[in-house]
C-alpha cells in the first residue's frame, strides 16, 4: 500500500475507535500527590565482568578510542544524558572475590577473574579510576564491599582510604596516589548474594558477619553526617522459595533486635527475568510468544515484592529500612559465539518494555523502594550501550532509561485506569501500563506502555485538579517486538516526538503497538 494511503486510513481507525468508545480514560489525580520516586531507583550496575568495565568504560589512556583519562567519551556522554544516580561497582559476585589494593597506585595487581570466564583482571580500573568515571558521568558510588573472601579490616581500611579527612597512613597513601582530597561513598553494599556466589552462607551466619561489617566499615568523610550519612545496604533475597523468605525474616528480625552499635538503612533484592535458567530465552529473532512470556514473567516481581515488603513491613512499618532493588533486569542465552561467561546478549524493544513496566513498579512502591540498580550498564545483560571497539550504539533499554530522567525525584501522582487485556498464546496481560510524576517545578508527566504487539492504544486522559490542554514528549516503539540497534542501523529503535490532539473537548493520545510514551501534561 502507497505510504500517502496509509497515513490517512490510519487516522480513520484512530477517529472511529475514538468515536465509538474505544478509547482508555485514564485519569490522573493531581490533588493527592504521593511519595517522592527517588531519583536512585534509575541507578546501573558496572561488574568487572565480560567487556562490562575494560572495552566498555575503560580503554586506556593509550588507546585510538577518544577517552578521558582511559574512560571513553562515547560511553559517557551518553550516560550524562540519562543522569544515572548511582552506579554499583565492583560486582555483583567478582565484589567478594576483590581485593582493593590491587587496583590502587603506580603498579596493579594482576589477578584472575575467575567467576566470569577465568580471564585475567588486569587492575588497572581501580579505585580511582572508578570515582573518576563517576565524576565524569554525574554520578554517585554504591560501593559493594568483599564479604565473602575479604576480611572486615580489609573492607574498613577500603573505606577509611577513600574517604578519610584526617592524615592516616591510608589517606596519605590516598594523596600519593594523586588524591588528596576525600571522596563520598553514599551508598555501601556489605556483600552480594551471600546466599549464593557470596558465600552459599545460612542467614544466621550472614548475620553475624553484617553486624561486624556494619560496625566497623566507617565512613571518616566529615562531609557525611547527617542526612549525608552513607548507607549501609545489607544482602537481601533472590526470590520467593522458602529459603529466601528466611532470609528476610533472619536479617529484619536481626535488625529489630539491634544494639547501638551496628544498623543498617537498606535490604537488597535481587530479581532477573528468566523463565528457565537451565535454558535461557534467546534475546534476538523471538517472535510474539516469546514477548508475552517474557513480559508475564517479568510482572511476577509483584508477588516478590508483596511477600519480601510484607515482612519488611512487619519488622518496619515506619518503613526505616529501603528496598533496593540492586540487580534487576532480563537474563537471556549468551549471543552465539560470545564466551558464555561474558554474559553477551542483544536489547530488544521488548526490553524497553520491560524496563518501563519495572519502573513502573518500583514508582509505585516507592515508599519502600528507594533504590535500585538495572543489570548492568554496557555490554552485559540488560545493557544500556553495546560497544564494539570504537563503535557504540545506544539500546532500547536506554531510550526509555532517557524518556523517564523527569521522573527523578517527582513527587508520585496516582493514575486510574482499566488496564483491559493483551492476550496472545494463552498468555493474559495487561494492555496498558502508567505512571505520572510531578517534578520539582510542578510539571506533571506522564508514562504509558502499550504492551499489546498489534494494536494502537488511544488514551483519552483526564487531569483531576488542573485543566490539561496539552500534552506532548517521545515514544518509543519498533518495526517488531524484537526490533533491535545495531551498529549499522543504530536507530531502528529510537524515541520520536508525540502530542495528543484535542477531540470534543477530549486530550486523546494515540499509543503505537509495543511502545513506551513519555509526555508532560500542560
Ligand atoms: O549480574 C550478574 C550476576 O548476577 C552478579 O554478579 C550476581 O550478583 C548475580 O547472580
Amino acid at each position: 500500500m502507497r505510504i500517502s494511503l496509509l497515513i490517512p486510513i490510519l487516522l480513520l481507525v484512530a477517529l472511529v475507535n475514538v468515536a465509538f468508545g474505544q478509547s482508555i480514560g485514564l485519569t490522573v489525580d493531581t490533588t493527592k500527590p504521593g511519595p517522592k520516586i527517588h531519583r536512585h531507583i534509575f541507578g546501573q550496575f558496572a561488574e568487572h565482568l565480560g567487556t562490562g568495565v575494560y572495552e566498555g568504560i575503560w580503554v586506556g589512556k593509550d588507546s585510538k578510542i577518544p577517552n578521558t583519562r582511559g574512560i571513553r567519551n562515547d560511553v559517557v556522554n551518553a550516560l550524562r544524558a540519562l543522569k544515572v544516580p548511582n552506579v554499583r561497582w565492583p560486582g555483583g559476585c567478582f565484589a567478594d572475590e576483590y581485593h582493593w589494593r590491587n587496583g590502587i597506585g603506580q603498579k596493579r595487581g594482576v589477578t584472575l577473574n575467575p567467576t566470569w570466564g577465568g580471564v585475567i583482571e588486569p587492575n588497572t580500573f581501580g579505585t580511582r579510576e572508578f570515582m573518576d568515571f563517576l565524576d565524569q558521568i554525574g554520578s554517585e558510588a554504591f560501593l559493594s564491599v568483599n564479604l565473602g573472601s575479604g576480611t572486615v579490616n580489609e573492607a574498613a581500611d577500603w573505606i577509611e582510604y577513600i574517604t578519610s579527612e584526617q592524615q592516616t597512613d591510608l589517606a596519605k597513601q590516598r594523596a600519593g596516589n594523586g588524591r588528596p582530597a576525600p571522596y563520598k561513598i553514599p551508598f555501601l553494599g556489605i556483600g552480594n548474594e551471600s546466599w549464593d556466589c557470596g558465600g552459599n552462607m545460612t542467614p544466621d551466619f550472614y548475620l553475624s558477619q553484617l553486624k561486624m561489617y556494619a560496625r566497623f566499615v566507617r565512613n571518616f568523610n566529615p562531609a557525611q553526617s547527617g542526612d549525608q550519612q552513607m548507607l549501609r545496604i545489607a544482602v537481601g533475597p533472590g526470590g520467593g522459595e522458602q529459603r529466601f523468605v528466611d532470609w528476610t525474616e533472619t536479617v529484619m528480625k536481626g535488625w529489630k533486635a539491634r544494639q547501638w552499635s551496628w544498623d543498617i538503612e537498606g535490604l537488597s533484592l535481587h530479581n532477573y527475568t528468566v523463565i528457565n535458567w537451565e535454558k535461557k530465552h534467546s534475546s534476538v529473532d523471538f517472535g510474539e510468544k516469546e514477548y508475552a512470556e517474557i513480559l508475564k514473567k517479568t510482572l511476577e516481581i509483584n508477588n516478590l515484592l508483596d511477600t519480601h515488603i510484607g515482612i519488611m513491613d512487619k519488622y518496619d512499618p515506619e518503613k526505616k529500612i529501603a528496598l533496593v532493588v540492586d540487580e534487576w533486569g532480563a537474563w537471556y542465552a549468551p549471543m552465539p559465539g560470545s564466551n558464555p561467561g561474558f554474559l553477551v546478549q542483544q536489547n530488544s524493544q521488548r526490553d524497553g518494555i520491560l524496563a518501563a513496566i519495572n519502573l513502573n513498579i518500583f514508582a509505585r512502591r516507592a515508599d519502600r523502594i528507594r533504590m535500585a540498580n538495572i543489570a548492568q550498564m554496557v555490554n552485559v545483560l540488560q545493557a544500556m550501550i553495546l560497544t564494539d571497539k570504537e563503535k557504540m550504539v545506544l539500546t532500547p533499554t536506554y531510550h526509555v532509561f532517557k524518556m523517564y530522567v523527569p521522573f527523578q525525584d517527582a513527587a508520585f501522582v496516582p493514575v486510574s485506569f482499566d488496564a483491559g487485556t493483551y492476550g496472545h498464546a494463552g498468555i493474559a496481560l495487561p494492555r496498558v501500563d502508567a505512571i505520572a510524576g510531578k517534578d520539582k517545578n510542578g510539571k506533571l508527566w506522564l508514562a504509558v506502555t502499550n504492551l499489546d504487539a498489534n494494536r494502537v492504544a488511544d488514551i483519552d486522559l483526564k487531569a483531576l485538579g488542573m485543566t490539561a490542554t496539552s500534552a506532548s514528549g517521545e515514544t518509543l516503539t519498533a518495526p517488531k517486538v524484537d526490533s533491535i540497534n545495531t551498529f549499522d542501523r543504530p536507530r531502528t529503535v529510537a524515541p520520536k516526538p508525540v502530542s495528543a490532539r484535542t477531540q470534543n473537548g477530549a486530550l486523546i493520545l494515540n499509543l503505537p503497538a509495543r511502545s513506551v510514551t513519555v509526555v508532560s501534561v500542560d
